[in-house]
């Protein structure tokens, strides 16, 4: 990467380097032609195939359901372990608002517990402190792609008869001791937006080891329609409308490029991990100073570096979070936001009445957390070129 020189004989990069960008090859759009070319584009053999090469990927024992979204996951998840009104579900406020507009959508109640700050992941002891008569349900978000706690998490919810719904959004590929992300509940939901670690466009999957909770995700995600009883013993293709179901399915279009995206899996993580490893070299000194860098995984964990989430330490510094993303921006660096801590947005405010102090990690996070740029065809020189406007940025606004 070459560069010019701005105001201050600084180094500027000469193109914006974006905070986040798929890595769609060759592989991926000769498949998209062939699948146009094939006259079959919606639900079909493509998206079979994703499926079994994700329950594959996932160690081969489970079923896997491809949907259009990650929050369609998320929505059939909830559905399919019975939640409804008059049922709450513990979980973070420190994630996208689809984690919990799906257990309200489901007529459910969220119940949020506040997180660790070095982490950004749901604190176990302050989930069981949530437990209530009504808890059916503890879904933790395993943010940025290291996992929860689920030994302590999977410890209070057997103890307190719940069941576990991962949001492995972040985390197709991550592992604990446990195993890995999204294999350790009832259902897990996996996201394949274009940020995240695998992508089909969008789309997403659920997964679950329980046959039931996949059947009734199958059906729920086409309308509540299936193969009736009847139909099937005739070998026919008549149809039965059971409940009220939506438009969930994925398109053979998405599971073309997704085919080629779980070949690279693996790939793909070790290289994210590799700029994380840039990052952390590089911005080490700062660490506990001006910013806090994410932690690493344990050794024996794979980290699926979906995020990589810095935290400004502002006491220290003469700017806030959107002059820092500013002065990133000036420097042709872009930033990601993750999160605004659900808790402090006005519409779970009024609905859930919850204030600010009620969470204070999360909210304390909210205010200082910055996504650098993180995707595997960044090179070290990209990583190289972040760092140095990192430092450069906050050595000059140091207090
Ligand atoms: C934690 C979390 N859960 C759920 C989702 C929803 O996934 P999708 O965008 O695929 O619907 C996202 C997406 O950003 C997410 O970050």
């Amino acid at each position: 990467m070459g560069h010019d020189f701005g105001l201050n004989n600084q180094p500027l990069r000469q193109n914006f380097l974006p905070f986040n960008r798929p890595q769609i090859g060759d592989a991926e759009i000769a498949e998209v032609l062939e699948t146009m070319r094939s006259g079959w584009l919606t639900t079909g053999q493509r998206v079979e195939l994703l499926e079994a090469a994700i329950s594959k990927y996932l160690g081969g024992d489970l079923e896997v359901v491809c949907v259009n979204s990650g929050t369609a996951a998320l929505h059939l998840a909830v559905l399919g372990a019975g939640l409804g009104p008059g049922d709450e579900v513990i979980t973070t406020p420190m994630t996208w608002p689809a984690t919990v507009n799906m257990i309200m959508l489901a007529g459910a109640r969220p119940v949020f517990a506040d997180i660790d700050r070095h982490t950004l992941n749901i604190r176990p002891e302050l989930v069981e402190a949530a437990i209530g008569p009504r808890t059916k349900v503890v879904l933790p978000v395993h943010f940025a792609g290291l996992c929860c706690d689920m030994e302590a998490l999977g410890q209070i919810a057997k103890h307190h008869g719940l069941a576990i719904i991962e949001d492995a959004a972040h985390a197709f590929g991550a592992a604990c001791e446990q195993g890995l992300a999204g294999c350790l509940g009832v259902a897990g939901c996996f996201s394949f937006h274009p940020t995240k670690p695998i992508t089909t466009g969008e789309g997403g999957a659920l997964v679950s080891r329980d046959p039931t909770i996949a059947e009734r995700a199958r059906i729920l995600a086409f309308h509540g329609v299936t193969r009736g009883a009847r139909a099937r013993a005739a070998g026919t293709a008549d149809y039965e409308v059971v409940e009220l179901g939506f438009k969930y399915n994925m398109l053979d279009l998405q599971a073309a490029i997704g085919l080629h995206q779980i070949a690279k899996a693996d790939e793909l993580r070790r290289r994210r991990a590799a700029i994380a490893a840039v990052y952390r070299e590089l911005l080490g000194d700062l660490d506990g100073e001006l910013l806090w860098l994410p932690p690493d995984a344990p050794s024996d964990w794979t980290h699926s570096w979906h995020l990589y989430v810095i935290k400004l330490n502002l006491e220290r510094l003469n700017l806030d979070r959107a002059g820092f993303r500013a002065a990133l921006r000036e420097r042709n660096i872009g930033t990601g936001l993750h999160y605004l801590s659900l808790h402090l947005q006005p519409f779970y405010a009024r609905e859930l009445g919850c204030c600010p102090e009620d969470f204070p990690e999360a909210a304390w996070a909210s205010e200082r957390v910055v996504s650098l740029p993180l995707f595997a065809d960044m090179t070290q020189e990209d990583a190289a070129d972040v760092a140095a406007a990192v430092i450069e940025v906050l050595k000059q606004n140091a207090r």
